[in-house]
């Protein structure tokens, strides 16, 4: 067993149809699924789970996607989980994502960018927890 990260695909990629090769590409990279569900949040929750951005000029912006539609949250278990992820989808503006990751094939600016990756190990936690239960992640 290994540390885990919490990742959402955003409302653009679920509209555009990439939920099914973004979660291959995440299994192909080796991350073990321990919770998932495809949930819409809440302008409320929305606020809550970007606190931490709400000065930011973009945080209207960035609230008023995130609640556009469906996303799909998962948590996602193997070794160095947060960095691992986190080049496995690229930066987040995908005109600078590296070559082959998942925001350089799927975003299509820097407030889309198709997906979400927990920055810390303490942060999974606390994005895993607002998202899902104890019970619920395997
Ligand atoms: P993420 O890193 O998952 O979480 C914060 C989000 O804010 C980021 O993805 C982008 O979706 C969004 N974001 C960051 N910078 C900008 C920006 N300059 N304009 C619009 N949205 C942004």
């Amino acid at each position: 067993s290994g540390k885990r990260t919490f990742t959402m695909i955003k409302p653009d990629a679920v509209e555009n149809g990439h939920i099914g090769a973004i979660l291959e590409q995440i299994a192909t990279a080796g991350f073990r699924i321990v919770a998932m569900k495809l949930t819409q949040m809440t302008k409320n929750d929305a606020e809550q789970f970007y606190a931490i951005h709400k000065e930011r000029p973009f945080f209207g912006e960035l609230v008023e996607f995130m609640t556009r539609g469906p996303i799909v949250a998962a948590v996602l278990e193997k070794e160095n989980a947060v960095e691992d992820f986190r080049t496995l989808i690229g930066a987040t503006n995908p005109a600078e994502a590296a070559e082959g990751t998942i925001r350089k094939k799927y975003a299509t600016s820097i407030g889309e960018n198709a997906v979400h990756g927990s920055d810390s190990d303490e942060n999974a936690e606390i994005e895993a927890a607002f998202h899902f239960a104890g019970r619920e992640q395997f």
